[in-house]
């Protein structure tokens, strides 16, 4: 028997080219695992009105670790236009696949490491290493939205709210509400995370990213547990700021930063812009952890314009791919893959197009197997 079952979800676009690329290098670095397909994208939303079917659900739940790949999505109506004819009107309503693994596995964790590999021409600046904490389940990303906004909704809020004034006299319709939700416990396990990272990886501090002075309710909570977690780590400092100020300071002065921790909006902005620092999407990986499972992903998306061209460049998931192996305990194999891809990267003869080169997505996926220590 294998070692591992691993949910294998390339999706749609270049999320199937460059997942195909990281599967060379995991075969090339020895790692022994069976590899399940699971349905996921927009072939599924057309054909079945659900881009995460109820059987690649349970698929999920009977393997050690998954690597997505990306899907195509679009906006609601556009989305209920290309549904298959017999299931339009029938109240069939796009939602995120990686969303909704996100909150149905409780994949709390978005892990998104950021480093300069030496070499790389779309580097910043040379030694940047970033890694950013995400918060994944709710936040803004709660999914608690009105628009229309509900007349008792209104009432209420005009009620309880004295700031809610200024709206309360408007058409259901002429304006729109999304609530930001923030738990105490789904704070704290994102910072502890971001700690534990801090201690076991030798950063020196924790910064947390917020805006308590004006979001002061939800923000405001996550500032008093990271400060209330950070007593628990007297090794590792810990530095507060406000998410707009640090990102004019991660891009001047990105080597004074390492782990930052946010909630989810803030966390998803800051960690494109950390990847912009080193080299963007194609070296964008993250990880969306939770205690039982863990889905590996490149942040990218299927970038319809290059799917089937064999150009993408696959670093982003074949790194994803790294930190599958070090979440499984895999730690020799990740480091390997990291060594060959520092490798690749440095010595420069293959470079995909966005590093400015004519290497396919396949030339460097074999050009970072045959790197392998
Ligand atoms: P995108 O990330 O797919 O692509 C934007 C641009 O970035 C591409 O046109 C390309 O120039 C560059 N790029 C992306 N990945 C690259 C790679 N591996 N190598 C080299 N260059 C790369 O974002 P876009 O165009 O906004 O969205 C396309 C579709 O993907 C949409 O349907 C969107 O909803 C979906 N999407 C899915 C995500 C996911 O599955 N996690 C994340 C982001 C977008
Ligand atoms: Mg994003």
């Amino acid at each position: 028997m294998k070692r591992y079952r691993i949910g294998w979800l390339p999706g749609d676009g270049i999320g199937i080219e460059v997942c195909a690329a990281a599967r060379k290098v995991l075969d090339a670095v020895g790692f022994d695992a069976e590899y399940v397909p699971g349905d996921i994208g927009w072939e599924f939303w057309r054909a079945e009105g659900d881009a995460l079917p109820g059987r690649t659900i349970e698929l999920l739940k009977q393997v050690d670790a998954a690597m997505f790949g990306a899907i195509t999505s679009k906006p609601v109506k556009e989305a209920e236009a290309e549904l298959a004819p017999e299931l339009r009107g029938r109240g069939f309503v796009y939602r995120s696949p990686i969303v909704r693994m996100r909150q149905l596995f409780d994949l709390y964790k978005c892990v998104r490491p950021c480093r300069a590999y030496p070499g790389n021409p779309l580097n910043y600046k040379e030694g940047i290493d970033l890694v950013v904490f995400r918060e994944n389940t709710e936040g803004l990303y709660s999914g608690v939205e009105f628009s229309p906004v509900p007349p008792e909704l209104a009432a209420l809020l005009a009620q309880l709210s004295k700031n809610f004034a200024p709206f309360k006299e408007l058409p259901a319709d002429a304006y729109a509400i999304t609530c930001k939700v923030n738990t105490r416990a789904a704070s704290e396990r994102i910072i502890r995370a971001a700690f534990e990272y801090a201690l076991a990886h030798g950063y020196p501090k924790v910064t947390a990213l917020h805006k308590a002075n004006v979001v002061r309710a939800t923000e405001g909570l996550f500032l008093e547990t990271a400060k209330r977690v950070a007593k628990d780590y007297p090794a590792i400092a810990m530095e507060d700021a406000n998410v707009d100020a640090i990102c004019m300071w991660l891009t001047m002065k990105p080597k004074n930063y390492g782990v930052l921790v946010a909630t989810n909006l803030f966390g998803d902005i800051v960690s494109d812009l950390c990847a912009g620092l080193v080299g963007g999407l194609g070296f964008a990986c993250s990880g969306n952890i939770g205690d039982k499972l863990a889905v590996f992903e490149p942040t990218h998306g299927s970038a319809p314009k290059h799917a089937g061209k064999n150009k993408a460049n696959p670093v982003a998931t074949i790194l994803a791919a790294k930190m599958m192996l070090d979440w499984l305990g895999e730690r020799e194999k990740a480091e390997a893959i990291e060594i060959a891809v520092r490798g690749v990267v440095a010595d420069g003869a293959v470079r995909t197009y966005d590093m400015g080169g004519t290497a396919t997505t396949m030339d460097m996926a074999a050009a970072v197997a045959a790197a392998l220590p």
